[in-house]
């Protein structure tokens, strides 16, 4: 073998413990260091040009059948772009129920995150025999912390159930508002866990902080870089989820753009087509693909809002702002679940909120209209990040172009990033090592890529890696 071409690529394949099936590459450079890290994306399921042709009024229920885990997310931000099409204001009922839904989503969606993907590295470390680093070892040492997280998970679904019927693909949520209203009974059966729910929660941070703690040393090679962060904030700059518009902010708190209309998504970012993935890699226009790459999701969201609208959420979000030392954002992936905690507080408090509003059990929840504008952004917090749904339509409310712009696609370059600083430090020469694989997945982890959102259902869980020359020859392979 002749050295100095001696370029290798190492492909981690398929990722365990996260949603959905991707595949890792890792590619060595001449001296055998870490050149290059990709994230694949193998195959987008066509959504886009799969809608071409179907009504408005359809798109939230066809939508929300995109991803098996943030269902009501697509549901609300399809529902969005719906209702801009119509040009119409909804019932602020219909608003508050939405909100509602929103935040059962995230609870089911971060509990999943943490107790049930990410626990297992923090309790049982990232050394621990693969045999036991998994749902069941936890099981037997850490039970009722697990169990307890079970429940809040359930919390989450049981909303979107009580709500939409249907405990997911729900189509509930319309262009123009919701279908039905909230009954007394339904109010009740969601008040009745909120105090379960929360104490869960306060928990789970206490948890998240010891974990902090615990990784002191490995926390820095956590996806550790300055990056832009976006994410919607209200019109006072707080925290937001819903509505409000995009703010913009560089890795040492600078605000670049501030409470653009989601509807000028466009002019901030451009979605750039790689040969390696079939998912579009968007960055921040004006800074271009290279300096131009963002992160979205909890750590943006908590790095870029000026407050935070429930109190102990704000609390402990002072607390989080901390750890930005002499920076100004939070810039480290690891922090990605501490951030996700805080935000489970706040989901919880703001549904009680949201329950003591007057309005919340109001009748009027629809409005109705005709087709008054050919396009259409409706944008919402997913649990991963912001989440755009952009139509264009016919006078008759047909489809002609659909855009979406998830999540998962706008962290792909931090993710990619992240890959390689884990594997420039934990990379021993030629082997491959259990614990570089179990960093890699768990640096991957802290974004919680929502790979069912852009591929087709869950693969196989074993893991798979390849050591490749630069000729496809395979040096190591390893599977497990
Ligand atoms: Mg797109
Ligand atoms: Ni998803």
């Amino acid at each position: 073998m002749d050295k100095t071409n001696d370029t290798r690529t190492i492909v981690i394949d398929p990722v365990t413990r996260i949603e959905g099936h991707a595949k890792i590459t890792i590619r060595l450079d001449e001296n055998g260091r870490v050149a290059d890290a990709r994230f694949h994306v193998n195959e987008f399921r066509g959504f886009e040009k799969f809608c071409e042709g179907r009504l408005v009024w359809e798109m939230p229920g066809l939508t929300s059948r995109i991803c098996g885990i943030c269902p009501a997310s697509h549901l609300i931000a399809s529902a969005k772009a719906g209702d801009d099409i119509l040009a119409i204001q909804i019932p602020e009922t219909a608003e508050l129920l939405r909100r509602v839904l929103m935040l059962g989503q995230w609870i089911q969606s971060h509990a999943l995150s943490f107790f049930h993907l990410s626990a297992p590295d923090f309790l049982l470390g990232f050394d621990a025999d693969p045999a036991t680093r998994n749902l069941f070892g936890l099981l037997a040492n850490n039970k009722e912390f697990l169990r307890k997280g079970i429940r809040l998970r359930k919390f989450g679904q049981e909303i979107i159930a009580i709500l939409g019927g249907r405990r997911i693909h729900t189509p509930w949520a319309v262009a123009g508002g919701v279908r039905d209203p909230m009954s007394n009974e339904e109010h009740a059966a969601i008040a009745a866990w909120l105090p379960e729910a929360k104490a869960t929660v306060l928990e789970a941070i206490d948890v998240m902080k010891s974990v902090n703690d615990r990784y002191r040393k490995e926390i820095p090679n956590f996806g550790n870089f300055r990056s832009l962060y976006v994410g919607l904030v209200a019109e006072d700059g707080s925290f937001e989820y819903y509505g409000g518009g995009i703010r913009v902010m560089d890795g040492m708190g600078n605000t670049l753009a501030d409470r653009v209309p989601p509807r000028e998504y466009a002019r901030l970012f451009e979605e750039k087509s790689e040969e390696w993935t079939y998912l579009k890699v968007p960055y921040y226009k004006s800074f271009g693909p290279a300096e131009g790459m963002y992160r979205v999701g909890p750590l943006a969201r908590l790095n870029i809002c000026d407050r935070m609208g429930t109190p102990l959420a704000e609390a402990e979000r002072r607390t989080f702002r901390q750890l930005a030392g002499e920076q100004e954002t939070v810039n480290n992936a690891f922090f990605y679940h501490y951030a996700r905690t805080i935000e489970m507080l706040f989901a919880v408090e703001e549904v009680e909120r949201l329950l003591g509003h007057p309005l919340i059990r109001g009748l009027h929840v629809r409005a109705r209209a005709m087709i008054n504008s050919m396009s259409g952004v409706g944008a919402c917090e997913a649990p991963r990040g912001t989440l755009f749904h952009h139509y264009e339509v016919d006078e008759n409310g047909v489809l002609q172009k659909v855009n979406l712009l998830i999540a998962t696609a706008q962290n792909n370059s931090a993710m990619n990033r992240t890959v390689r600083q884990l594997a420039a430090r934990y990379l021993d020469g030629k082997e491959v090592t259990e614990g570089l694989l179990n960093r890699i997945e768990a640096g991957i982890r802290c974004y919680d890529p929502c790979l069912s959102c852009s591929t087709h259902a869950a693969g196989s869980m074993a893991l798979h890696v390849v050591l490749e020359s630069a000729d496809g020859t395979i040096l190591d392979e390893r599977k497990r």
